[in-house]
């Protein structure tokens, strides 16, 4: 018989069915009579309860069932006597794939610290924790492109290699094949990027967006889905090296049509995760539970996880502008003793993380989009409003998260941007690409960027961004 997956034989596996698991060994536990062994193969947070007949089974065979190791087992369902489950595997044969030596082994069936796992990333997949978040990662992403599928919108590939920093943040990871130890030089002494594959200077892409702009001229509504990189070195529990983001690009939005997408489309990834994750959301929700309890009371967040994303999918979020935002900020403090850290004093500031998680934790208590920020602030390509100061731009802030999302209407007005780059320095001739799609057939647009990981840390709880993708970027971490 073939082997079956454990979700399968939880949600369709009848008693007296003979099938075969395999899968990696949780826990054994075992007396003279008996050996119970925890077998889990990833396809569900819950372990299979196998039941092995020392009597029947080789003791020889039944010592290298550890913790760790890989096995087959082939048996019949029947009910369990137990209380944690309605059936259990009675094991006829058991063949072991992969042993574990339980002195090398490092996940022992104990509660491991999250830095721990983290310098064994290539071994917690296999922790409940981990298992429930990739699964949870990997429904968010399916739900990614169904919404987009379902609404006609085309998922563009964007380069990973170009010569553009699209956000003009300087913060490019460089690509070159030359061998800088001894790199060739031109006249003044500089690297001759001539000589180099491209025959120019390359870096990694930090935004697929001018790209995606280029394909909703023709498109009219599309999105990307692709890592992006960004060498700022941000130490923090909300940046990676090297990120995922969601960036649709639609033409014929204006700043509103963009605003409500964003939340409809936020709302749905997060109600199909409720949705489909249910097992996996619980288990995160009581771990969430556990943290928040370790923490002092005024740091605790007033809703459990389950509840937060359920509020979130079901209330619509709060929309106010950067200086309404500022009004807020200069007549609030965080708490009755506390001020800012940073104060803002003066319209033109940017917002730190603290006046973010004030505005949205504890003034709205709801997700906020922020829109029309001061045009020094944000980027070249967002649309100058009529005050002459503001731009169309929107970030929209969560609560525990911060910014998860930013966007805006884009400049197709090409005197506007042309005019918007001279003042920033962007040389127009490397742009010329760009700026065509001003100069031919341009229209009103629109889009946004969703960072990936930060949606996966909101939907499951998780502190730290490290601790949502499989094997994370950051300062000094490129190991595997
Ligand atoms: O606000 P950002 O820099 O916007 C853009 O890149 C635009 N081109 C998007 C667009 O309009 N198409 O980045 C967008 C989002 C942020 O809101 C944040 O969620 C995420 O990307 N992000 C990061 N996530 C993890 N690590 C980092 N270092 C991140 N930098 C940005
Ligand atoms: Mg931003």
């Amino acid at each position: 018989n073939k082997r079956i997956k454990i979700k399968h034989l939880l949600d369709s596996g009848k008693v007296g069915e003979q099938v075969t698991l395999m899968g990696w060994v949780r826990t054994k536990r075992s007396n003279k009579n008996v050996a119970f062994i925890a077998l889990n193969d990833g396809s569900t947070i819950h372990n299979y309860q196998v039941v092995a007949d020392p009597n029947a089974i080789s003791e020889d065979l039944l010592k290298k069932v550890t913790t760790g190791a890989c096995i087959k087992v082939q048996g019949e369902i029947v009910a369990s006597q137990g209380s944690g489950q309605s059936t259990e595997l009675t094991v006829n044969t058991l063949e072991i794939l992969g042993e574990a030596d339980p002195e090398k082994y490092p996940l022992q069936p104990k509660k491991h610290s999250m830095e721990f796992l983290r310098e064994n990333a290539h071994l917690r997949m296999r922790t409940n924790t981990f298992g429930a978040v990739f699964r949870v990662r990997h429904a968010l992403a399916f739900a990614v492109h169904k919404y987009f599928n379902d609404k006609g919108f085309f998922y563009i590939h964007t380069p990973i290699i170009t010569s553009s920093d699209a956000e003009g943040a300087g913060e490019t990871f460089k690509v070159t094949t030359l061998d800088l130890k001894n790199p060739p030089l031109n006249e003044n002494g500089d690297i001759n990027y001539k000589e180099d594959f491209f025959e120019r200077e390359a870096n990694l892409t930090v935004s697929g967006q001018l790209e995606g702009e280029l394909a909703a001229m023709a498109l009219s509504e599309i999105y990307t889905f692709g890592p992006t990189f960004r060498a700022e070195n941000s130490n923090t529990t909300r940046h990676l090296a090297e990120f995922w983001m969601i960036e649709p690009e639609m033409a014929f939005y204006d700043a509103e049509d963009n605003q409500d997408l964003a939340e409809d489309f936020l709302q749905y990834v997060i109600a199909y995760a409720l949705e489909n994750c249910k097992e996996d959301l619980e288990f995160l929700d009581k771990r969430a539970a556990e943290e928040e309890a370790a923490k002092k009371a005024d740091q605790r967040s007033d809703m459990g996880l389950l509840e937060r994303l359920q509020f979130v999918t079901q209330n619509s979020f709060e929309r106010i502008t950067y200086t309404e935002a500022i009004e807020i900020l200069r007549n609030s403090k965080p708490n009755k003793k506390k001020k800012f850290s940073y104060l803002i004093e003066e319209w033109g500031a940017d917002l730190q993380s603290e006046h973010e998680r004030f505005l949205v934790e504890k003034h709205f208590k709801k997700p906020v989009i922020l829109t029309d920020y001061p045009k020094e602030i944000k980027s070249f390509y967002m649309r100058q409003n009529e005050d002459g100061k503001t731009v169309a731009a929107m970030d929209i802030l969560f609560p525990g998260i911060g910014e998860i999302v930013g966007g805006s209407q884009r400049e197709e007005r090409l005197d506007k941007l042309t005019q918007r780059m001279d003042e920033l320095d962007i040389p127009q001739k490397e742009m010329w690409w760009y700026l065509e799609t001003r100069k031919f057939g341009a229209t009103p647009h629109a889009g946004f960027g969703l960072g990936f990981e930060r949606l996966v840390q909101f939907v499951t709880g998780m502190g730290n961004i490290r601790d949502v993708i499989a094997f994370p970027r950051t300062p000094g971490n490129v190991e595997f």
